[in-house]
């Protein structure tokens, strides 16, 4: 049997038994929405995308010593809504999210995300300090192809240690999605079909975001990792110890089960 295939089910075990114990615990996180507020986008759908977003918060704990987020919309330009420290409470942000108007112009998808990097995911901004490890996270939601590239800045902001989800509706090809999100692009790329669908994804999420930092972490755990609130720690299986490194393991049960 190979090794991983071992690990594999384990930590799906260990994942599925911490997500039955805790429902939702919340785990902080630095979070930008960015928000494609093109002109092809109706005003119904655009209210779909409020939704979304609202649905989604309920799975954050927000606070300064909890999880933060931000928005911005974007056309032909940025608009920042709201930075991370702007608000202390979902109250705040929800009533925000709903006060949000409709740019309807272009698709300066690259633009954004540069802002996202440069600006809105900063410590100016309130991001946390990178020591803390707490993950910078920018979700995109998008419609359509555009109109600037995307490719090297969103690998810049990926680079720079921006865990970035994308999120496409109708008609966006697959190809631009995965140039900009997250690998694995299986965890981080969804395509839903119209905007009535994007609430479908909200499952998805919840699993992601409730609890489990190891799956929003790159934790490089060799064995186990195990989720905390706010942290993770690396286990190793029955017979290893885990090395200095907090992240690598070393098995001492190796020559007595060859010594036999
Ligand atoms: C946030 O955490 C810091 C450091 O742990 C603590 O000093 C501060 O009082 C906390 N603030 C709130 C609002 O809980
Ligand atoms: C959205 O897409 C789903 C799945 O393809 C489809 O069943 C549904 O009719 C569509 N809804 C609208 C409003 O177009």
């Amino acid at each position: 049997m190979s090794v991983c295939s071992f690990c594999f089910w384990t930590k799906l075990i260990s994942d599925l038994l911490l997500i039955a114990e805790n429902p939702c615990k919340a785990m902080p996180l630095d979070f930008v929405f960015v928000i494609d507020s093109s002109r092809s986008i109706r005003p119904n759908d655009y209210e779909k995308v409020k939704t979304f977003i609202i649905n989604l918060l309920q799975f954050f704990d927000i606070g300064h010593n909890a999880t933060q987020v931000g928005l911005l919309q974007y056309g032909s330009v940025v608009q920042p809504e709201f930075s991370l420290n702007t608000y202390t409470t979902k109250a705040e942000v929800e009533e925000a999210v709903r006060n949000m108007q409709h740019l309807a112009t272009g698709t300066m998808t690259g633009l954004a995300i540069q802002y996202t990097m440069e600006v809105a995911l900063t410590e100016e901004q309130g991001a946390r300090q990178m020591s803390l490890q707490i993950p910078r996270i920018a979700m995109i939601v998008t419609d359509g192809r555009p109109q600037d590239t995307v490719e090297e800045i969103a690998a810049q902001a990926r680079q720079a240690g921006i865990q970035i989800f994308a999120i496409g509706v109708g008609r966006v090809e697959m190809n631009t999605l995965k140039a900009i999100g997250s690998e694995p692009h299986s965890e981080h790329v969804h395509l839903v079909a119209n905007f009535s669908q994007i609430e479908t994804l909200i499952s998805v999420f919840k699993s992601k975001l409730c609890g489990d930092m190891c799956k929003v972490v790159e934790h490089q755990c060799q064995h186990i990792c195990v989720s905390s609130p706010s942290s993770y720690r690396c286990k190793c299986r029955k017979g290893f110890t885990l090395n200095p490194d907090g992240k690598t393991c070393k098995g001492e049960s190796l020559s007595s089960s060859f010594n036999r």
